[in-house]
């Protein structure tokens, strides 16, 4: 019942600060979210069975209404199957799930494998020679590390530094490390 209580309340405030995240709220959307990683994949950015729909992108409010409206029957297509898994108490905890999970592998990967060097919230000049890695969007986030794992990017001879630590990360981790960077007050 707590566990209801909580969902709804996201669910009803829309609150989307990590720290204020419920883990178990988090928790129940990861083990429900299984049911649509099939189609979805692991990360809610691929395409379900070819249609160009990135669930990642959307926000928790976003995602609700359109699970309500599935949940309702207001889908003919592969969505809806999963109408009698919807319930408002699993459309609450999925929403929560799939809104920030790409927050919080981002927060996590970072603070394993980057804040070493760049600060807890990436606002600290590595060996006082990188920028400051929370200024970048997205897409600048990403460009530079691509870059570094090519070996074009360098600031100086502190580079090959980086350019394994970039090396070192997937095609998923690359995204996931960009948008937590993007995340980040500027
Ligand atoms: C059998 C494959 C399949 C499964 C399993 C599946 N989906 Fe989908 N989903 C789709 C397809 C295909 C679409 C695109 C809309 C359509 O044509 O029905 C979609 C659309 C959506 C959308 C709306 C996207 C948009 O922008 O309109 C959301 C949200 C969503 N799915 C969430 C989920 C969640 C949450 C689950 C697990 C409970 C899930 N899906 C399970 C195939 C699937
Ligand atoms: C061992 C220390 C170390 C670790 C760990 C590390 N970096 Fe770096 N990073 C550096 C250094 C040093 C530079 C500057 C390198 C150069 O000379 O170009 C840098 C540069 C950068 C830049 C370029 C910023 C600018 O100035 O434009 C980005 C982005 C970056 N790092 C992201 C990351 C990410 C993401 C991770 C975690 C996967 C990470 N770094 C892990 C040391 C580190």
């Amino acid at each position: 019942m707590k566990r209801l209580l909580t969902a709804i309340a996201f669910f009803l405030t829309g609150a989307v600060g990590l720290s204020a995240l419920d883990g178990e709220g988090f928790k129940t959307g990861e083990d429900l979210f299984k049911r649509c990683i099939p189609c979805h994949g692991r990360y809610a950015n691929e395409k379900p069975m070819g249609k160009d729909k990135d669930i990642s992108r959307l926000s928790e409010t976003e995602i609700a209404s359109k699970l309500r409206a599935y949940a309702l029957g207001r889908s003919e297509g592969a969505m809806a199957a999963q109408a009698s898994l919807l319930n408002q108490e699993r459309i609450a905890a999925l929403s929560v799930y799939i809104a920030n999970m790409h927050a919080r592998y981002g927060e996590e990967l970072f603070a394993l494998r980057c804040s070493g060097c760049h600060g807890k919230d990436a606002s600290k000049s590595a060996f006082g020679r990188s920028g400051i890695v929370a200024k970048l969007d997205e897409k600048e986030a990403t460009k530079i590390l691509r870059n570094y794992q090519n070996g074009s990017y360098a600031h100086g001879s502190t580079a090959n530094t980086m350019k394994g630590r970039a090396i070192a990360l997937s095609d998923q981790e690359v995204l996931e490390l960009a948008r937590y960077i993007d995340s980040l007050n500027k």
